[in-house]
């Protein structure tokens, strides 16, 4: 065999090099679509997981939901005997019952989370929103820190989301404290929730006439330029080991995506801070008088049919106690025994959604056949846009536990009393 020429030699070379460097090449390739690979599955799996956590979640929030109708239902029994208590006691029952809103509120942002509903907004007196915050604020934190609420009842009111709104007054009150302590909390310290009442158009925080403007402030350490410039930033805290990071960032969110509001804070390191924020106000003002709803009471007979004993139990006590006769039954099937045996005396049903053995669509759908003119209403830890189902949509009314017991009956009221469009 002819001995290779030099030429054709470095030929076989180059050749076998660019191999070298395509399979070197390929083997990148094959490592990055690994890494991609295993990313994926990362993601998938963390996906996997956050949708059990989810189904979770629900379940958990249907549970925590019925938990806190028992304790409203008791918590308005108390109130409805009020008569019997001191002014504080009745102002801590209030504020119990203030605080369990919330805990359904709180449950509503698990279940907002997977459904993407948007909680309603409504006209809020903020005096009353503050009032609640500066109260606890009291009881727990220093009385040497003043606690100035300059806002007078009814005369503020914006609209937003009424636990959104305390959780911002929460947080920055909490800041406030922490500031105070941190500066070392001296006689003259003080935390103020005041409104400003000048109108400062032009001005840099472009007050328009359609917004309130609050003014949070603090005689705390202050703000350095460098912590204000990221003060809003998620994660940023200067409070190691004791802070997430996270009160500011969800301050922001709530008062600009949320209520379209704006918020600035003026900072003067040893001195203190103010935070300005901007709310949309109300437009037309509800007088709190003519949503008070005066108890009527009746003597017909509801069947309450509901999984959660203490819901069942509370919901008895109170309506019995307005002279309604009340048959109770744990699921689905022993509400359907007792609907039947019942069939002659039964006003109005009272119907949970998710039970065991019979739920309640299925029961509904079987008492619907027996009598078409059943008055239903749904009460339930899910909102109405949950169940979109014509069996559901045919109930008279639907409420959302927890709801007040003076809601419930006057729902009752107006189901029992209506009497269909005059002709
Ligand atoms: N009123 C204030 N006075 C002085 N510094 C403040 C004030 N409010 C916030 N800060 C600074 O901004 C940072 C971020 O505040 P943020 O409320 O977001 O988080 P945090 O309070 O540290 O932790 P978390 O609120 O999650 O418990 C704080 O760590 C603090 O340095
Ligand atoms: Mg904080």
């Amino acid at each position: 065999m002819a001995k290779p020429t030099y030429e054709e030699l470095e030929n076989k070379i180059r050749i076998l090099e660019q191999k070298a460097n395509h399979a070197g090449l390929l083997e990148k390739e094959l490592k990055s679509l690994e890494n991609r690979f295993s990313t994926v599955e990362k993601q998938l799996r963390q996906r996997q997981r956050m949708d059990s956590l989810g189904t979770l979640a629900q379940g958990v929030a249907h549970d925590f939901n019925n938990t806190l109708s028992g304790i409203m239902a008791y918590l308005n029994i108390l109130s409805l005997t009020d008569d019997n208590f001191s002014p504080s006691q009745k102002t801590y029952i209030r504020n119990i019952v203030n605080s369990v809103k919330r805990g359904a509120a709180t449950v509503k942002q698990f279940q907002n989370l997977s459904s993407l509903a948007v909680s309603p907004k409504e006209n809020i007196d903020i005096c009353s929103v503050a009032e609640e915050v500066f109260f606890l604020l009291e009881k727990t934190t220093d009385k040497l820190i003043e606690k100035k609420l300059d806002i007078e009842k009814g005369r503020v009111f914006v609209c937003a989301d009424i636990n959104e709104i305390h959780q911002v007054f929460m947080n920055l009150a909490t800041n406030a404290v922490h500031a105070i302590e941190e500066k070392g909390l001296k006689k003259g310290d003080y935390i103020r929730l005041s409104v400003n009442p000048e109108t400062r158009t032009g001005s840099e925080y472009l007050l328009e006439t359609g917004y309130h403007e609050l003014l949070f402030e603090d005689t705390g350490s202050g703000m350095s330029e460098e912590v204000l410039e990221k003060a809003f930033d998620p994660l940023f805290t200067t409070k190691t080991g004791k802070g997430q990071g996270l009160g500011l960032a969800m301050v922001k969110d709530i008062i600009t995506k949320r209520h379209e509001g704006r918020i600035k804070v003026d900072s003067t390191p040893g001195r203190g801070t103010v935070f300005h924020i901007l709310l949309p106000k109300a437009n037309n003002v509800r007088n709190p008088e003519e949503s008070r709803h005066t108890i009527q009471g009746g003597n017909e007979t509801i069947l309450v049919v509901d999984d959660d004993i203490s819901v069942r139990e509370s919901m008895k006590r109170a309506l019995e106690d307005f002279g309604y006769r009340v048959i109770l039954a744990g699921d689905g099937e022993e509400g359907l025994d007792l609907f039947k045996e019942n069939f002659n005396t039964v006003n109005i049903v009272l119907l949970d959604m998710i039970m065991p053995k019979m739920p309640g669509k299925e029961l509904f759908r079987q008492m619907l056949t027996i009598d078409p003119d059943v008055k239903v209403i749904i009460s339930s830890g899910h909102d109405e846009n949950h169940f979109e189902d014509p069996v559901i949509k045919s109930a008279k009314k639907y409420l959302k536990k927890p709801f007040e017991i003076t809601v419930l009956e006057k729902t009752i009221r107006q189901v029992l009393d209506y009497k269909g469009c005059p002709a």
